[in-house]
């Protein structure tokens, strides 16, 4: 079931007994976009056919039973340098709510990054309202405006708030050594 490579220890906690982290299936799309429906103050919703369309960049955690309790994807963002290599966003980061400080949202990120690294991507980024999670991942706060040209294209589309400059999400980033 669990066909990802294993995640460096050092980054990687253990998962609770029984639970794993795999890639999705398109079998995975309703569970997924209902665990991110569950958080309509932090999460910007997607619709099930544009999580189908990027199933191959999600990773979901599943409890014993195989049902979906996590999800997180990755989005490459625009680079209008030729020379510069492209950032990556980590979007759609959720753990159901009884099964949260268990060490699956940490997990999740840790794979999401190990599998964004075998990209060469030069960073991931985040928008989140919880920076100390992040932080406690090893990304730093930067400015939207730094991010801006890169994150135009979700920040287009929000409905949420005016501007990315009233927006209350705090912008994040880790740099990356590729694997
Ligand atoms: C953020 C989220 C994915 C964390 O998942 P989780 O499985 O609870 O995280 P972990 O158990 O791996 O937490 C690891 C550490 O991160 C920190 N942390 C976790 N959730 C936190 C939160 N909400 N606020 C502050 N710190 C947090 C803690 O230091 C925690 O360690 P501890 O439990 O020993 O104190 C989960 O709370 C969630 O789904 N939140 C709602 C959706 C969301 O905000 N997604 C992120 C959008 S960018």
């Amino acid at each position: 079931m669990n066909d990802l490579p294993p995640c460096p220890p050092a980054e990687c906690p253990a998962l609770p007994a029984g639970f794993a982290i795999r890639p999705a299936r398109f079998t995975d799309a309703a569970a997924i976009f209902h665990r991110i429906k569950a958080y309509p103050d932090e999460l910007v919703p997607r619709p099930i056919s544009e999580i189908m369309l990027n199933i191959d960049r999600f990773l979901v955690a599943v409890d014993p039973a195989d049902q979906v309790i996590g999800t997180v994807a990755w989005s490459v963002l625009p680079e209008l340098d030729p020379q510069a290599l492209p950032s990556v966003e980590i979007q759609s980061l959720t753990v159901r709510h009884e099964d949260r400080r268990r060490g699956l949202g940490r997990a999740l990120v840790a794979r999401a990054m190990e599998r964004i690294a075998r990209l060469h991507a030069r960073q991931v980024i985040v928008l989140t309202f919880t920076p100390p999670f992040f932080a406690s991942l090893g990304f730093e706060v930067v400015s939207k405006e730094q991010l801006l040209y890169k994150l135009f294209q979700g920040c287009m589309k929000c409905a949420k708030y005016t501007s990315p400059f009233t927006c209350p999400e705090v912008a994040m980033a880790r740099q990356l050594a590729p694997l």
